[in-house]
Formats: structure tokens, sequence, C-alpha cells
């Protein structure tokens, strides 16, 4: 029996690709209250979770920790037990992070030799849900062996382990040293396969076609971190903006993501959620690939020029797929559904639309927007 914390990719939202280090406890609580009106909780979004900015600055000059070692937080995160009630009563789950090196990406107070007062601290302030980043460990690190690499994750999976929750373990850093082949030894649930997104077309499209390598090492309980959803109102505080995406490369990204069983972590400020975004966020069809507890990720199975086909094989027997175009021009392609795996006849279902297309067996048209997707469902016909 595997892992029993994230038997489907986790669901949520973190501070930030909208917030950066300009995140703050009211922003926080903002969002996740947006969560619950807008009805967000009840399609399966659950996670909440602070990243790099809550920590006291390691330039400051005051001491980083407590005299019993406690790790101090900064002015915009007054009472982490708080924020944590706050979370929790609105039904939502608490996440954090922390870097195993002295130093956050964003220059404030990280876990190094203090793994397990941090670890406690984080369980008693009733953290669901670590994400622990690289930065600075690098020059902790002896070398970029996998022994090295594997270390600072190790020792913080046996720090949770010590505590009285259960915390969804999420590694950051990069996919170095193919992460994806180890690790569920360190104990994660999650790890990022890449560097950071962000919400142009080149790098959601550069990330998400170029999974397919870790693909076998996704299963219930593991699964492959492709970083955040850049959509709706992000920009890392300051420069907020409308995700640069269009709607067809948004649609793209999040049927990308589901089928290859991507966590899902919305990456915008929730309180400027627009209608498409929330629709978008809200189709219980295209969320249930996602979610599917067979817990298999998509491969590439054509490629013919501009077009690439991905399965995802689900839990019920059928098979999601997304025809791509990653061209610039309406794309007319025929999908030989013998060449998906899918023999005889067909009952097809267009799942953005949550439409049944009818039986087809053979050949399948279809019509493909520039950076477009069409994503079906094919069950075999009784
Ligand atoms: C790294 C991570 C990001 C974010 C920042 C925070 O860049 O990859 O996802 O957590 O650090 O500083």
């Amino acid at each position: 029996i595997g892992d029993r914390l994230a038997l489907t990719p986790p669901m949520g939202w973190n501070s930030w690709n909208a917030w950066g280090l300009a995140v703050d406890e009211e922003k926080v609580v903002a969002s996740a209250k947006t969560f619950v009106a807008k009805g967000l909780r009840d399609h399966g979004w659950g996670y909440v979770n602070i990243d790099d900015g809550w920590e006291i600055k390691g330039s400051s000059p005051e001491p980083k920790r407590l005299p019993d070692g406690t790790i101090r937080v900064n002015e915009k995160f007054p009472n982490m037990a708080r924020l944590g009630d706050r979370l929790h009563d609105l039904g939502l789950k608490f996440g954090i992070y922390s870097s195993p090196g002295p130093l956050t990406c964003g220059q404030y107070t990280a876990s190094y030799q203090h793994e397990v007062q941090d670890a406690r601290s984080f369980a008693s302030w009733g953290v669901d849900y670590l994400k622990y980043d690289w930065c600075s460990y690098d020059q902790i690190a002896k070398d970029q062996s996998k022994a090295e690499l594997m270390k600072p994750y190790q020792i913080m999976h046996e720090a949770l382990a010590k505590t009285d929750r259960d915390i969804v373990y999420s590694l950051c850093q990069y996919g170095m040293g193919k992460v994806w082949e180890w690790g569920d030894q360190v104990g994660g649930q999650l790890w990022r396969t890449t560097e950071d997104i962000e919400d142009t077309w080149k790098s959601m499209s550069d990330i998400g076609f170029a999974q397919a390598v870790s693909s076998p090492f996704a299963k219930p309980g593991n699964w492959n971190d492709p970083d955040m959803l850049v959509v709706g109102w992000v920009g890392w505080g300051p420069s907020l903006h409308m995700s640069r995406l269009t709607a067809d490369e948004q649609y793209t990204h999040l049927s990308l993501w589901s089928l290859l069983s991507a966590p899902l972590l919305i990456g915008c400020d929730m309180t400027r959620l627009d209608d498409f975004t929330l629709n978008l966020l809200t189709n219980d069809e295209v969320l249930a690939v996602d979610q599917d507890r067979l817990g298999r990720q998509a491969v590439p199975v054509l490629m013919e020029g501009e077009i690439q086909v991905w399965v995802k094989e689900l839990a019920d027997g059928g098979r999601a797929f997304g025809i791509f175009n990653l061209g610039n021009t309406p794309a007319d392609y025929t999908v030989d559904l013998a060449k998906l795996g899918l023999k005889g006849r067909q009952q097809v279902r267009d799942l953005w639309r949550q439409k049944a297309l009818g039986a087809a067996s053979g050949r399948l048209p279809t019509r493909v927007a520039p950076h477009g997707v069409v994503l079906l469902k094919a069950s075999a016909a009784k």
C-alpha cells in the first residue's frame, strides 16, 4: 500500500503568482473567503497555501528565532495559529512554505538546522501542507549527487513524521536529479519538475508539453508538479495583471494539467475572480480527469506537425484525451482512434462543453483553435 495522504492530486490556491513577497494574512484570508463564496470549495478546491514571505527577513537586525529556537514570523503574519483557525473554520486546509537552506528564495529565514523545531511549529499552527524549496541549500550541499539532493528532503520528512499531524509534503527543487525517480523515497507526495512558471504561452507550453519523461512515476499518493495555474489576476504583487494567456491557452493549461494528474494550485488573486476564470476552474468533468483515482499521467500518443494528442487512462476503463494545437492557425485534424488504443465503437464526450458527441469508430474529425485544445473522453460503446 502506497502513500495515503494525497491519493488524488492536491487542489487549492498558492499565494506566490498573485502576491509574491507582498503576501499578508488579510490577502490570504480574502482569497480563502472567495473560495467559499464562489463555491470553489464545493468543486474540490481545498488547500490555501502561503508561499514565501511569512518568515522574518534574513536581513532583519532582530533575532530570527525565539530563545527556544522557534522561527519568528514578520509583521504581515502576526499570528499563524489564528490564521490556521481562520482557514479551518472556512472548511479549508492550511499550507505553508520553507526552504532547507538558511534562507528562502526571497531571502527570508528558512529551516536549516531547525527542521524539527519548524515542523513542530507548523504542526502546532495547524498546517496541513508544506512546500519545501531548495534556495540557499546550494551553499550546504557538497555536490549535485543524488544522495546530496535527497538529504535535506529526508531530514524534513523525518521531522514532519515526528509531529502528530498529517502534512502533505511538496518538494520544490525544480526537477534536479530527476526528482520524479526518488521523490517518494524521501516522503514527498509531490515534487516540482521544472523551473517557475509564468503567464505566457512560451512558459506554460514549454513546461506542460515536456512532462512525458516523468509520466511513469505518477501514482495515487505521488505526483509530478509542473507548477501553478497562471490564470486570472497574477503578477507577484506590484505588477498584478490579467493572465497574458488567451482563453484558448487557458483551456490548454487546465486540460493539460488535468491530463497530467498535476496538482492544481490556482495562482491568482481570488478576490478578482472573473466569470471566465471561475467557469474554467469549476468544470467538474474536466476536474474529474485530474482527480481520477487510477492516478495515471497522460502521455503523448500522436504527434503530427503542430498537433499533439495526449491520452490518459481512467479508472472506469475510459480514456481522456486532449487534441492540442500548438500552432498559430486553426487546425482541422482527424483523430485515428485506433492509434489511441480505442478499438471498436466509442461513446465520445466533449468535457469542456459537457456534451455527448455520439458514437464514433475509427476516425473522429475535430477542429482545434490556435494554441487551443479539444478535450474528449471515450468509453467503449455498449
Ligand atoms: C522559488 C519557487 C517558487 C516560489 C519562490 C519563493 O522560485 O520555485 O515557486 O516558491 O521560490 O521565493
